[in-house]
């Protein structure tokens, strides 16, 4: 028999998509390089339909042709080495794709390579987690178009659907887009779980509320424009218990772990000059939180103790905050798909912004109604330059800003640290204005380095003697 499609690394995401798969009626079978790994899967994936080689060499003469193999193994160097040993044994015409959370210059690096031996390559970004594996992920596959068609009614059948039925994955574009497109996805993520989490530090040392209050509140955001992934699980944290009655989120240290994609976006935003700084200064708070005995000593040394804000005024700020939350979200968004946008021009990906929102409505991590309004705003004018200047984004900023300015203002004065908000504050506040402060910057750079400066009122480069 031939199968329709080989995975290999049997992982918990490479086994959870091959069941996926099995069950959505193709013929699927896996490889791993560890005999001890491919022994303990056998049975759970036998009983799913899902069949084990046992040689990687049985494993590629076993599909039909032109084979597809999906490589579910570590980013970096076991990638690097797990194609070394396959595409000898590929044909021309076969596509390997890449399911891992891969650097995207990795994945135009090894395009180009495969490429040139007649190999395609796909980077696919994969969203959802091993829930998401096995019952439908977000998909963003990027790299030769023909290889995808090939693959795409797999990909269809396995991704996530949003409410209208719509499959979550699209043909995202040439080489290194796919898993470019995922690392914002992540970069976003990791926005999303700092101002959440600012929320939730807000109300407890800001408010003084307990876990159940806050998780009421949490489920209630759910309930409107807020409503996402994110905030759904926040609410079933703060009321999760252990069998001896006490709440695990009490018990977890404040010191957040990362993998690197939130700082390679980062770093993307540095290299390609677009403000990003909700994302960065979100890794700069994991990177924060994980130098505990500095904080623990910097507290002692400046007998550091927050805040408590009035209680007859808990209704009031809680609507602020919550507006807060929103509109932070929406500047965070606004920078992540600003650098798509300048991404796609400069790396000529032409990527299709408002497909992409629509692909992160179900099944990844930062799912959300919302993202409708972002696909939206592109169908209006595939050329918005931000999405702030969308109307529908203008009228909630315009609404909710004193809400921002209002919470910041409670957060400085009681010692309550937000850099996720200010951050956003900020953003907003220097976006809008026409004028900022860096004529100041171009007369000390001319200054001390005749770097020069351009005017306001004619064109060309000037120079001050400002010696004289
Ligand atoms: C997803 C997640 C997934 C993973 C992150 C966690 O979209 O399914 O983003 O990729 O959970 O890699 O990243 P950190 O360990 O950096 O928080």
């Amino acid at each position: 028999m031939l199968y329709d499609i080989g995975v290999v690394g049997l992982g918990v995401m490479g086994a959870n998509i091959s069941k996926n798969m099995a069950r959505n009626e193709f013929d699927v079978t896996t490889f791993d390089f560890y005999e001890d790994v491919r022994k303990n899967r056998i049975l759970e994936l036998k009983e799913e339909g899902v069949s084990v080689s046992s040689s990687l060499e049985s494993f590629v003469k076993s599909l039909k042709k032109p084979r597809n193999i999906l490589l579910l193994v570590k980013a970096g160097e076991v990638t690097d080495k797990t194609i070394s040993q396959i595409a000898p044994l590929l044909e021309e015409g076969d596509t390997l794709i890449d399911g891992g959370n891969e650097q995207y210059e990795n994945t135009q690096r090894r395009n180009g390579h495969l490429t040139a031996l007649g190999i395609n390559f796909i980077g696919m970004g994969v969203s959802g987690g091993e829930e998401g594996a096995l019952n439908g992920p977000s998909l963003m596959p990027g790299g030769q178009k023909s290889a995808y068609d090939n693959v795409k009614d797999i990909l269809e059948k396995i991704s996530a659907k949003a409410d209208d039925g719509k499959p979550c994955v699209t043909y995202i574009g040439n080489d290194g887009s796919g898993h470019y497109v995922k690392m914002i996805h992540n970069g976003i993520e990791y926005a999303d779980m700092e101002l959440i989490s600012e929320s939730y530090y807000f109300m407890k040392h800001g408010l003084r509320m307990s876990n159940k209050e806050m998780s009421e509140v949490f489920d209630e955001w759910n309930q409107g424009d807020l409503n996402s992934y994110l905030i759904e699980i926040t609410a079933r944290i703060l009321e999760f218990k252990n069998e001896d009655g006490e709440y695990i989120i009490d018990l977890i240290l404040d010191k957040a772990g990362q993998k690197g994609t939130g700082k390679w976006t980062g770093i993307e935003g540095l290299k390609l000059g677009i403000p990003l700084s909700i994302i960065t200064d979100s890794v700069f708070s994991r990177c924060l939180s994980s130098l505990i005995d500095e904080r623990a000593q910097i507290n002692q040394a400046y007998d550091a103790e927050m805040g408590a804000l009035p209680q007859e005024d808990k209704n009031e700020i809680l609507e602020d905050l919550k507006n807060a939350l929103y509109i932070s979200k929406l500047m965070s968004y606004s920078q992540g798909f600003r650098l798509l946008k300048e991404a796609s021009d400069i790396y000529e990906w032409n990527l299709q912004l408002g497909e992409i929102s629509m692909i992160w409505r179900a099944g990844c991590i930062i799912r959300a109604h919302f993202l409708e309004e972002i696909n939206r705003a592109y169908e209006k004018d595939p050329e918005l330059d931000n999405l702030l200047l969308d109307d529908y984004f203008k009228s909630v900023v315009k609404k909710a800003h004193p809400s921002l300015r209002r919470i910041a203002i409670k957060a400085i004065e009681n010692e309550i640290p937000v850099p996720g908000f200010l951050s956003a504050l900020s953003y907003f506040d220097s976006m809008k204005q026409k004028r900022v402060s860096s004529n100041m910057i171009q007369a000390q750079r001319d200054y001390f380095g005749a770097h020069t400066y351009e005017r306001i009122d004619k064109p060309g480069a000037f120079h001050t003697d400002w010696q004289q």
